[in-house]
Order: structure tokens, then sequence, then C-alpha cells
């Protein structure tokens, strides 16, 4: 995690788009979300696509290991926040959203009380092969029966860039989720501003992708 602190100290968060994830306002519907309820993002850096689904009238709880990620999120958004502890978190708390600063992988299913629904962009392709399993064993753990996840992947010739962004393709989505959820595969979609940045660093081409997944074994 020691990188991800220092390209946060060091203002190298070039992952951070200043816009809206056009696949979550396409596909937020597939959630099949009703007003209020709680959508999980985990690894939530400063996303603007938890704004949007505030003022789509869902709360958000997100988990962000950087305090300089969480406190650049609510100053440049003008949201008033509370600090406060919860066990090894600091849990920092404006209207409707809650953001754990910590480890992913010390959150339990009592921090996720009552979350109906998973946005991950960005951070299941932030990790590392290994860690990709253990990433999503860990949320299979700590997220109920039934919940759908929104998943927002990439995939890219792997010789050629080591990543993050790591390459992250159809087959691995399959073997890593089949345990426990269904999956419908979204359509494959261009994103311009990401795809301009891996082509600076030399990757022939680059597959988006989408998936809405559910939860339906334990
Ligand atoms: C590539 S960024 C994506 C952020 C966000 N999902 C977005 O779309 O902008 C990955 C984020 O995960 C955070 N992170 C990495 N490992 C983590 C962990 N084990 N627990 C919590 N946050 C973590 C990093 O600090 C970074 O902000």
């Amino acid at each position: 995690m020691g990188n991800w602190l220092e390209f946060w100290a060091n203002n190298e968060t070039n992952w951070h788009s200043d816009v809206v994830t056009q696949e979550l306002e396409k596909y937020l519907g597939l959630l099949k979300l009703e007003s209020g309820d709680t959508v999980f993002v985990p690894l939530c850096g400063k996303s603007l696509d938890m704004i949007y689904m505030l003022n789509r009238g869902f709360s958000v709880i997100g988990v962000e290991v950087s305090e300089i990620g969480i406190k650049q999120f609510f100053h440049e958004n003008g949201l008033d926040f509370t600090i406060s502890q919860v066990g090894e978190f600091d849990l920092y708390s404006a209207k409707n959203i809650e953001i754990y600063c910590g480890d992913f992988f010390s959150l339990t299913s009592k921090h996720l009380c009552g979350v109906k629904a998973v946005f991950d962009r960005k951070s299941l392709i932030a990790l590392d092969r290994n860690l990709r399993q253990k990433y999503v064993k860990h949320l299979n753990d700590i997220i109920s029966l039934g919940v759908r996840i929104l998943l927002i992947t990439l995939h890219y010739p792997k010789h050629q860039m080591s990543g993050p962004p790591f390459s992250v393709d159809k087959s691995e989505v399959e073997s890593l989720f089949s345990m426990a959820f269904n999956y419908q595969e979204l359509k494959p979609f261009q994103d311009i501003e990401n795809g301009l940045k891996l082509a600076r660093s030399g990757v022939d081409y680059i597959e988006n992708a989408a998936y809405c997944l559910q939860k339906v074994r334990e």
C-alpha cells in the first residue's frame, strides 16, 4: 500500500477522472437500487462517481487507504465532514456518505451494513494478480447474498505494460467471480481519456469492459 500513499503524497493521481464514469450513468439501473439504498465503493480514491450516486439519491460507503485522497474528496466537493474512530479505521462522514480510511482487507461485513450494491471502477484493476484473488474473495466475504456489482475493467497486451492499471480480461473475471456470482458482460466501450493515457505508455490496444455481477451463493 506504500506506493499508493506515495502517489497521493506526490500528487501522482492520474487515474482520477474529472468527469463521472459514463458506464455508471449508463448501467446504474442494472443495480436495481431504490432511492436511499447504499452503494459500496471499494478503493474509492476521490472519485466523482460517488458524488453522482449521492445526487441520484443513494447513500455511499467508501474505503480508501489515503487520508490525503479522502480529505481532497470532501474539500473539492464542498462537503463538510466529521471524523470518528471505528476500530482501526478513521471514519469520514458527511450527509449520506461515509468513507473508511484504512485497508480494504480489514473491513468486515459489519462495516457494510445495508449495502445493496458495489461499484468498482479501477479498484480490481489497481491490484496485481495475487491481490486480485484476495480482493474478490474478501469482497465476497463482506457483502450479502443478492448484492449486485457493477465492475469496470480493461485489458491490453500484458507484455507491453506492467500496471497499474493491470490488464484483466474476461476469462479472469469469470475465474475470479464464478464461485459465487452470476455475471453478465455488458457492451465493450471506448474510454478516450484513459485510452490516451495508456497509449502514451506504448500499448497497442486497450479494450474496456463492464460487467454486472450478482452474488448468488455464499
Ligand atoms: C487506481 S485508484 C482508483 C480510485 C477510484 N476507484 C477511482 O476510480 O478514481 C486505486 C485507489 O485504491 C487505493 N487503495 C489501494 N489499495 C488499497 C487498500 N488495500 N485499501 C484501501 N484503499 C486502497 C489507492 O490509494 C487509490 O486511491
